[in-house]
């Protein structure tokens, strides 16, 4: 076996390509020259202020910490011992603090605002993991740009997102708030999303710093109990977690947020390993780290260190530059210092990175250049913010199942029963994490069917999905039982040619602690479907949740079914076209769905067990269930379009002696009757490595429209970076050895060739 290690080389060369222009360059050294100057002028107190990050009065997203704690956050951004203000947004509340910060404070220095801008401020986009059933990466990268342009013009210079953590376990409630189960989707998707929020220039008005988070592993939570311990191996850890994370890097990203877990007995906050070797020095990341919330003192809750002065001085050392909410930095790093337990070197270089977004940002030429009340009026909400999360939302839209044609819908003279509480509700559809959000401003799926006005719409709800208080903070009662609707539902149903049924779950079951052991539709709603299903089987079973479900009863029976995800602001409006067939669908599941719970965490780029397969009929010694298939319901990159495709002529053209260049190509035809597009994708496998490698992985996609009987050829390179691993120490080798290439519209892709190394 012949080694190729690209290593340090290899990564070197593969970051040149990303570096500055001259021109950038010149204008880094002059910021770094400024930052040298200012930290010159500091006192240590002053340098572990910009390391200290307070949240503001208004919205919390963790424990709420106590209020008596409020003047003395005042009197601290007032004396300069506060670096940045989190969950501060509003013109009117920005300038204020920042006035407080530049002009109250013996040096001056502008503050940061951070807030959670993670798919929109005001007018909102599909969730994350919406967004990224879209694999229109140049969409996603434009939903972020316009998340941008609102939160500058409301203030925020920040933004804690993109979420980049990969995630196989439906479980966990912060899969709504990723890409999916996916390295390489993930990574191109972290990308597009931090071009989007930073553009090209940090300083323009309409760009903000973004953050790749959760630094590490957080969405391998165990049993997808939020918060809960990780343990990893390094394989998946530098091949499945790490991949976005160093894409972050190479796109850019100011700045990362460390992990509330544990990874591996290490919690990720005081880390090492992870913040200092990795990221900081084989990575070159030269943004700052802030802990997540409280992160820092949770490390004694963890059993890692006795208190908070231990825990201070610990997050320091890893790598932690900004404390969010623990106070520990504030409280205890200067006596750590003055002690000597702490080299004041590294509160330095913790500071220069800072310092160094604040200069980027441009925060020093105008700490108010954000503040304007005229362009805040201007930007929310603005109109011409609509179309672009219009064709988010229904790019986002995956179509997982239509027997006999049943979508789309005919546009006039069909009685239609619309049941479900969720196709009249107005909040719901912005989905979690959407903080700056006003309640009540989705378009609801009644509201955007209803502009087809030549059907006739009955309504009713048939079931709550959630009862009670519904908030971000709060416990949500889950356990409806109230079925006093279904008469009503049932009824509608008989009369109707086709029922939609808006079915899943709440916009709030999904997010920061929202961990389900479920995977079914909450509450009596199942009930609901199999009642109405006796009456009429018509069914178009639109489905709203923040994660994959396992529902298999659904795909036995129900004849379409659409996952319509919580898809923001316009909603209603980019449901309604596809089930109208205004909009062809051409969403592809960014995360496997089960068909049972048990069979979680499920994902597509497993690996090969010693006894894949049945040894002959009736035998048991082989790596199944016995009470279930092993397949998921809906594989990943799965989603069913208007149209038909097919794949032909897989051709390996050139092989890998050549450049080091593996080409490949495809001819797809639109075999259907409509115009349609959908996402050719290219899976490889390396069928014998050093380090086992999965079945599958994905290397490459490509989205192709045609008309109908239309057919083109698509060609792919396969290089050196998609042909290599990781090995468990951390080095990037390319093996010689034979490769299977797969192409088509889903990880079960079965069009096959091979080739060698
Ligand atoms: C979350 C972070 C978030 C932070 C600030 C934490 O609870 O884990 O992702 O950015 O709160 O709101």
């Amino acid at each position: 076996m012949r080694l190729i290690l690209l290593g340090f080389v290899g990564i070197l060369f593969f970051s040149c390509q990303q570096n500055p222009s001259l021109n950038n360059k010149t204008e880094e050294l002059k910021i770094d020259q400024k930052v040298e100057e200012l930290l010159s002028k500091m006192t240590l107190q002053e340098k572990i202020g910009q390391m200290n990050q307070y949240s503001g009065f208004m919205d919390f997203t963790g424990p709420q910490p106590d209020k008596g704690r409020t003047a003395k956050k005042l009197e601290h951004i007032k004396s300069g011992m506060v670096g940045s203000m989190l969950n501060v947004h509003g013109v009117k509340n920005v300038r204020a603090v920042q006035k407080m910060a530049v002009e109250e404070s013996r040096l001056g220095i502008p503050l940061l605002f951070g807030f959670d801008v993670v798919h929109g401020y005001k007018t909102i986009s599909p969730i994350p993991l919406a967004e990224a059933a879209s694999w229109d990466l140049e969409a996603m990268k434009r939903s972020a740009e316009i998340a941008a342009e609102e939160a500058s013009a409301a203030g925020i210079n920040w933004t804690f997102a993109p979420m980049v953590d990969i995630s196989r376990d439906a479980r966990w409630g912060r899969a709504m708030e990723g890409a999916g189960e996916d390295p390489y989707l993930g990574s191109q998707i972290a990308k597009a999303r931090i071009n989007g929020f930073q553009g090209d220039d940090l300083s323009s008005l309409n760009t903000i710093a973004a953050t790749a988070k959760h630094f590490a592993a957080y969405g391998f939570a165990e049993a997808g109990r939020e918060y809960n311990t990780v343990d990893i191996g390094t394989s998946t850890l530098y091949n499945v977690v790490f991949p976005p994370f160093r894409a972050a890097v190479d796109a850019d990203v100011k700045s990362f947020m460390n992990a509330f877990n544990v990874l591996n007995g290490v919690p990720a906050t005081g880390d090492e390993f992870l913040l200092r070797e990795i990221l900081k020095e084989k990575w070159d990341f030269e943004g700052f780290v802030v802990s997540d919330w409280d992160s820092v003192g949770e490390m004694v809750a963890h059993g890692f260190v006795k208190d908070g002065r231990e825990a201070a001085k610990q997050a320091v050392i890893a790598g932690s530059d900004m404390d969010m909410e623990s106070y520990h930095y504030i409280e205890e790093l200067k006596t750590l210092v003055e002690d000597g337990e702490i080299d004041e070197k590294l509160i330095d270089d913790a500071v220069r990175r800072i310092l160094k977004v604040k200069y980027e940002l441009g925060l020093f030429d105008d700490p108010y250049k954000y503040c304007s009340v005229e362009r805040q009026k201007e930007t929310l909400y603005n109109t011409k913010f609509r179309d672009d999360v219009l064709e988010m939302a229904k790019k986002s839209i995956v179509l997982l199942k239509n027997e006999n044609d049943l979508l789309p819908l005919e546009t006039s003279g069909q009685n239609i029963a619309v049941i479900g509480a969720l196709a009249d509700d107005k909040t719901s559809p912005l989905g979690s994490w959407r903080l700056g959000a006003d309640e009540g401003t989705a378009i609801t799926v009644l509201e955007g069917l209803k502009k087809y006005d030549k059907n006739n719409y009955t309504y009713s709800k048939g079931a709550d999905v959630v009862t009670g208080e519904v908030s971000f903070t709060r416990e949500l009662n889950v356990n409806n039982i109230d079925k006093s609707g279904f008469a009503r539902a049932i009824s509608a149903a008989k009369s109707a040619n086709v029922v939609i049924m808006v079915l899943g779950e709440h916009g709030l079951q999904s997010g920061e602690a929202r961990s389900r052991t479920r995977l079914d539709l909450p509450g009596v709603q199942q009930e609901l479907l199999e009642e109405v299903y006796k009456v009429n089987k018509n069914i178009v079973l639109v489905l709203q949740n923040g994660r994959p479900l396992a529902l298999p009863w659904a795909d036995e029976h129900i004849p379409a079914i659409v996952e319509a995800w919580h898809l923001g602001t316009e909603s209603g409006n980019a449901i309604a076209k596809v089930l109208y067939g205004a909009y062809n669908p051409s969403g592809k599941l960014p995360m496997t769905f089960p068909r049972h719970v048990g069979q979680v965490p499920i994902y597509y780029n497993q690996k090969s067990t010693g006894r894949p397969k049945l040894p002959s009929p009736g035998e048991v010694f082989w790596s199944h269930y016995t009470d279930e298939k092993n397949s998921p319901l809906y594989p990943f990159g799965y989603g069913l379009s208007y149209t038909t495709f097919s794949f032909e002529d897989l051709k390996v053209k050139n092989t890998y002696t050549e450049d080091n260049t593996v080409l490949i190509s495809v001819k797809v035809t639109n075999t259907g009757k409509r115009k349609g597009k959908t996402t050719v994708q290219l899976y490889i496998q390396d069928e014998f490595a050093s380090v086992t490698r999965p079945l599958k992985e994905l290397k490459s996609f490509e989205q192709v429209e045609l008309e109908a009987g239309e057919n083109r050829i698509i060609n792919f390179k396969l290089k050196d970076e998609h042909l290599g691993f990781y090995n468990t120490k951390g080095e990037f080798l390319v093996e010689k050895g034979s490769f299977n290439v797969f192409v088509g519209e889903d990880s079960q892709a079965d069009l096959s060739n091979s080739f060698e190394l």
